[in-house]
């Protein structure tokens, strides 16, 4: 079932961003007529649009637009661009223009007992999530911020390797666009060119030794406005350098038509099943690494992965040692 849900303060703003998502100048007195408000009122809503980090030229003489136009979220659009069985599998499409995190949404929802097959999307986030405590930065219109609740019986070990997995429908994803050069960088990091393009962050709650509930949030840089991308603390890359022009509804729903159906099926199937897959794009393959720790770290020769998901790293001596956490770089290199 696809449905739309929209509850925020940008609510008023949506149908004049709706008219200034084409891009093109707009009179002021067109917009008055289209949105059957005054002038005035106009106005005091173009000047709203700064707050949520929205550019609006004006244009002397002529009326106002937004530079690039809009490509905004549209849950007819997404539900159609959606593979039957992922369809099946959505209870809930949420769409939202603003929201704290998507993740923390969705998490709630699972805690209430509701947010099995929810997938819910944000045009901008207040407070993106990323792992090991950043922020993740998630302009208006500027990414796809998306999170899937999903209900597990039999335990948290029965989602091992489940975010590296996530990794490889994502790259899948995108390679129907034919975005080029996408690699995976352990442990959940969608790479493009060595720079990070899209990263995941699992989430869990319940009992972990038995129904637990997991929600996957994917965040995936499209076209980040320059002045809001300097606040990265780390080598970033979006859509708009690599493979400009793709849909965002088309683009959401691709990973959706391959998330819903990977959550599915991976209590039956693990990480098993994807292994090759991640391996295949694996950015750091035989290549000299350095993984760090909170307090100590490891040089070695990168060598995939084991059939938990877990890091395999080639130590001085030819001795093969298997790493369940930390951040790994090129050696010598920042990553
Ligand atoms: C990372 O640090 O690499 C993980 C980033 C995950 C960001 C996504 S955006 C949608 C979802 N909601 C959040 O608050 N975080 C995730």
């Amino acid at each position: 079932m696809t449905t739309a849900e929209r509850k925020s303060p940008l609510d008023q703003l949506r149908p004049v961003l709706e008219l200034l998502a084409d891009g093109q100048v707009h009179s002021g007195q067109a917009l008055g007529a289209a949105l059957g408000v005054s002038r005035a009122a106009v106005w005091k809503q173009l000047q709203k649009l700064a707050d949520y980090g929205l550019e609006l030229e004006s244009v002397k003489g002529r009326g106002y637009r937004i530079p690039g136009g809009l490509d905004l979220l549209d849950a007819a659009r997404l539900g159609q661009a959606l593979h039957p069985e992922a369809s099946g599998l959505l209870n809930r499409l949420v769409l939202r223009d603003e929201v704290d995190s998507t993740n923390a949404r969705v998490l709630a929802l699972l805690e209430e007992g509701g947010g099995h097959g929810v997938a819910m999307l944000a045009e901008r986030q207040t407070a993106g999530r990323g792992r090991r405590g950043r922020q993740w930065i998630s302009p208006f219109s500027a990414g796809v911020s998306l999170s899937v609740g999903w209900q597990f019986s039999g335990g948290v070990q029965l989602l091992e390797g489940l975010s590296l997995a996530v990794g490889v429908a994502l790259a899948e994803a995108l390679e129907e666009f034919a975005v080029p050069d996408v690699t995976l960088k352990w442990p959940n990091d969608v790479w493009c060119r060595g720079r990070k393009l899209a990263g995941v962050l699992l989430e869990l709650t319940g009992d972990l030794t038995d129904r637990c509930g997991v929600v996957v949030g994917v965040g995936m840089n499209v076209g980040l406005p320059r002045a809001q991308a300097a606040a990265i603390d780390q080598p970033w890359i979006d859509l708009q350098q690599v493979q400009p022009g793709i849909d965002r509804n088309a683009l959401a729903a691709a990973m959706l038509s391959r998330l819903l159906p990977l959550l599915a099926g991976y209590g039956d199937r693990g990480f098993a099943a994807y292994r090759e897959a991640w391996q295949s794009r694996d950015a750091f393959a035989g290549q000299p690494v350095e993984l760090r720790s909170a307090h100590q770290s490891w040089h070695g020769i990168a060598r995939g992965v084991d059939a938990a998901g877990a890091l395999v790293l080639e130590l001085e001596g030819g001795k093969l040692r298997t790493f369940h956490g930390g951040e790994i770089s090129l050696r010598g290199a920042q990553g």
